[in-house]
């Protein structure tokens, strides 16, 4: 594999505060390519022999904003086992529905624009349904939980302006916890 040539926004950069818009159809080559490069990025990234060549750190999500295209398009790479992974594209996402229940990922959410050690919860719905377009721009709902669900939000929070971080009170970080259920 290739690494991608492409560069990954700071959670500095004022980029990542904007709200992304809505992508329109047909694609353009330009979309395209930068979906396989983020894909390919984060597939890497989970590859030990490759992260270790290109000192990369590992991730399983990127939102199009987070390579410098304010567009609403994320993906998720999910390692299903030793190196076989599930992707997701997920174009002009809607949460229609989700569970009451929230969780959290106990060791904290990482995010491969944010290069430093954050603590605390972000709390997150443990089910949601999302309605959004893949790259043909037909409509179709994906129904996700856990680890997942909890990416694609995170991920949708990117789309608008929103880092992890933003959620967390630094002088009470672990807030209202015993509300949650920690994964
Ligand atoms: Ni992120």
């Amino acid at each position: 594999m290739k690494l991608p040539n492409i560069t990954i926004l700071d959670e500095a950069d004022k980029r990542l505060h904007k709200v992304s818009i809505p992508v329109e159809f047909p694609l353009s080559k330009y979309d395209k390519q930068n979906i396989q490069d983020m894909i390919t990025y984060l597939k890497m990234s989970q590859i030990a022999k490759y992260a270790e060549k290109y000192n990369l750190r590992a991730g399983m999500g990127l939102a199009a904003i987070q390579i410098g295209i304010p567009k609403r398009i994320f993906v998720i790479v999910e390692e299903l086992e030793d190196e076989t992974f599930k992707d997701y594209i997920i174009i002009n996402p809607k949460i229609i529905s989700h569970s009451e229940e929230q969780i959290y990922v106990g060791e904290g959410e990482g995010c491969l624009s944010v290069n430093r050690e954050i603590e605390g919860i972000v709390p997150r719905f443990a089910r949601i349904t999302v309605e959004a377009q893949d790259t043909d721009g037909n409509k179709f709902r994906i129904r996700v939980r856990e680890d997942i669900a909890i990416a694609f939000q995170h991920e949708i929070d990117h789309l608008n302006g929103i880092l992890f971080i933003d959620h967390i009170d630094p002088r009470n970080p672990f807030k209202d916890a015993e509300k949650y259920r920690e994964i």
